[in-house]
């Protein structure tokens, strides 16, 4: 075929498939089958291969990814993407919407529209159309810069890549990303039978997703969209949001008109709330509540955001979804600094989809408030997520054989003592050599914070433990085929995949190891900083406590400990193995100096031009320390509009306060010293 040719032809295939993707995916009428879609993409995929100009950027073949990124850029969001106030109760909804007439000076018997939308527990998106053609998408970050993940966005086949004629020539757009539940349980049960690490929720599973650098990785995951919402928009916008959300629905966008209502007035709202409610768990994904919207877009306006929420919607959260049950029995679990940890068996119940038979304690003052036994009937609570906790015990189910919760004296996994050290509130097993701290130190060296071994999950850790192949992380260095072979459900792929992980974690950068070595107080930041300010292992290793503690970071507490794992015999073999078996991160570049080091900055509110990551990244290009909250060891707070709480305690504190110029004149002064 000549160029002309398969232009003509590319140009067709490519409005067929968009039209074809559309039908499916945004209307959920297809017009034709699979089998004859798949046809109309294959052609145009081997088309651009002969004719690799052809894949312009709204070329359906990104659906299957593209090459991988070194890093996701930062976006400013050129209007900042708020989150919404929450209302959980018929009592709270109408303060809402009392508020709102007051606001807008409208009777207290006048009735407002609104329109109620499903509130789905997913990532916040925006996507930027410029005439027609999608050119940008982002994350929410922070609100006002978020992660540009445009290539993953593309994966999803619910995201136009091109709007329908006649589109605006430029339109932002929100929604949320999402999973089904369904689609979200067959990919978890596929993770575990993998031996994988599965995801708590169909939210986290959605995120995790999102954030792939590899975007043909983004590509294989079941993500779909509903569009709620407009940044910038340069086109007449309609009368009401119902009306908007029509119109981004003909552009071509998955909008949730099926599911969205126009209630007139409170008494409409609480009757959809309540219908929502109702078949909240027939619905194919999750939703945590209603978000409820006025619907006249000039009454919007008017009533504007306060602390950076809109007044003119609000969250209509469900109630946390409960069961009782009862508590059969408490396991002391024993973490990798020995701590140690109730966690509460459960007769199984089931709370909304999810059979429930753990549920967190927390610690030993809540088990002393709660006043909970074993044997109670107790109330847990599975707040959309994670673990469940228990939040209540039945006191009149009572039979008087239950058995209060008491801490041993010793150790359930190594009957070493247990005891509370000076100032700690935790209790903690005291043995050096606990199979279950080994146990935890080694799943904590292995994660993917630390040296990312990929594959050795929980499962294998345990039986290299039951095999008593290991005694310490040194020995995952030393393991060969044939220990692997040991292990349940090994073929010879997996022990070979498995080991190359483990051989690749040798070159780890430094922060990684020092990270995964578990060095009591030392998390992942205090691991970077550490291992730039000494650059090696070694240097570490000699650092004394006064040089430690000299650092702007570093606290008597960490010093402490960094010094005393340093002075173990046992953690110096360790150690040693390590670097025998040829664990041996590159030396880090050293940045101890840098003109904002040891100066700490805190950003608030919003500055005209600069973002807050941005205004942190400069911060600590520079060798400072961006934080998060004001104290007295905090030398700058920048401040912009809608400062709060913060911008208050620093005037308390008497600290210096800097506008954006202030802060760009400080950083360019101290650039030249
Ligand atoms: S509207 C100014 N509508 O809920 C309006 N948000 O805390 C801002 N969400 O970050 C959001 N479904 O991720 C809106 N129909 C919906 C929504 C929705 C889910 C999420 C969104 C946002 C969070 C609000």
């Amino acid at each position: 075929m000549d160029q002309a040719d398969a232009t003509r032809r590319h140009a067709e295939l490519s409005r067929q498939l968009h039209h074809h993707s559309y039908c499916y995916h945004t209307l959920d009428r297809p017009e034709i089958s699979d089998a004859d879609y798949d046809r109309l993409f294959n052609e145009l995929i081997d088309l651009e291969t002969e004719h690799p100009s052809l894949a312009g950027e709204d070329s359906p073949s990104h659906r299957v990814g593209a090459a991988p990124l070194e890093k996701f850029e930062a976006v400013r969001h050129s209007l900042p993407m708020p989150s919404l106030s929450n209302r959980r109760s018929e009592k709270e909804f109408r303060e809402f919407d009392a508020q709102i007439k007051r606001f807008l000076n409208l009777p207290d018997e006048s009735v407002v529209d609104y329109t109620c939308e499903m509130k789905l527990d997913g990532v916040a998106v925006e996507l930027i159309y410029r005439d027609g053609l999608l050119v940008d998408g982002a994350t929410r970050g922070d609100g006002n810069t978020g992660e540009r993940i445009l290539n993953n966005l593309k994966t999803i086949a619910a995201v136009p890549l091109r709007l329908i004629e006649p589109c605006p020539p430029r339109l932002e757009v929100r929604g949320e990303v999402y999973i089904e539940s369904a689609e979200f349980q067959r990919w978890n049960t596929e993770l575990e039978e993998n031996g994988k690490k599965t995801f708590a929720n169909p939210r986290n599973a959605a995120a995790g997703s999102l954030r792939q650098l590899d975007s043909r990785t983004t590509a294989k995951r079941p993500l779909n969209i509903f569009c709620y919402g407009i940044g910038q928009l340069e086109a007449d916008l309609p009368v009401g949001h119902n009306e908007l959300l029509q119109q981004l629905q003909q552009w071509g966008l998955r909008v949730n008109l099926g599911e969205t209502r126009l209630a007139h007035g409170v008494s409409e709202v609480l009757a959809c709330f309540h219908d929502l409610l109702q078949r909240r768990d027939d619905l194919p994904f999750e939703i945590d509540g209603m978000v409820v919207k006025v619907n006249r877009l000039d009454w919007q306006q008017e009533l504007g955001s306060v602390s950076r929420r809109p007044r003119w919607a609000t969250a209509f959260k469900f109630p946390p979804r409960q069961a009782r049950t009862r508590l059969e029995q408490v396991l002391l679990q024993v973490g990798r600094t020995g701590a140690i940890t109730p966690v509460a068996c459960l007769a199984p119940v089931e709370i909304s989809g999810v059979t429930v038979s753990r549920a967190s304690l927390h610690n030993w003052d809540e088990i002393e408030r709660l006043d909970v036994r074993v044997g109670d009937t107790v109330l847990v609570e599975r707040a959309g997520d994670v673990i469940p906790d228990i939040v209540g015990v039945a006191p009149e189910e009572r039979h008087g054989t239950e058995e209060p919760i008491t801490l041993p004296e010793s150790c359930p996994e190594c009957g070493s003592p247990i005891s509370r050290l000076d100032g700690e509130v935790v209790p903690r097993c005291q043995g050096l050599a606990c199979p279950a701290q080994l146990k935890e130190s080694i799943k904590h060296f292995a994660s993917r914070k630390a040296m990312d071994i990929d594959g050795l999950g929980d499962r294998y850790v345990d039986q290299l433990l039951t095999l008593n192949r290991v005694n310490s992380v040194a020995d995952l260095y030393r393991l060969s085929r044939d220990d692997l072979f040991l292990f349940e459900r090994m073929g010879e792929k997996l022990a070979d995949k498995l080991l190359q992980a483990i051989a690749a974690s040798k070159e780890r950068p430094l922060p990684r190891l020092l990270f995964g070595l578990g060095i009591r107080h030392v998390g992942e930041h205090l691991a970077k900083l550490l291992a730039r300010q000494f650059g090696s292992l070694e240097a570490l290793k000699q650092a004394s406590h006064d040089e430690l503690l000299a650092l702007h970071e570093v606290g008597p507490q960490v010093a402490e400990s960094v010094v005393a794992f340093f002075a173990d015999a046992r953690n110096g073999e360790i150690l040693d193995q390590l670097a025998a078996a040829g664990v041996a991160p590159p030396p880090e570049e050293k940045r101890a100096g840098g003109p904002l080091s040891g100066l700490t900055f805190v950003f608030t509110g919003t500055l005209p031009s600069l973002g807050r990551k941005e205004g942190q990244e400069i911060v600590e290009h520079l060798g400072g320390r961006a934080a998060g909250s004001v104290s007295k060891k905090t030398a700058y707070v920048v401040a912009g509009e809608d400062a709060g709480s913060k911008l208050e305690k620093a005037r308390q504190l008497g600290l210096t306060i800097l506008d954006e110029t202030g802060f760009r004149e400080l950083i360019a002064s101290k650039e030249q010293e």
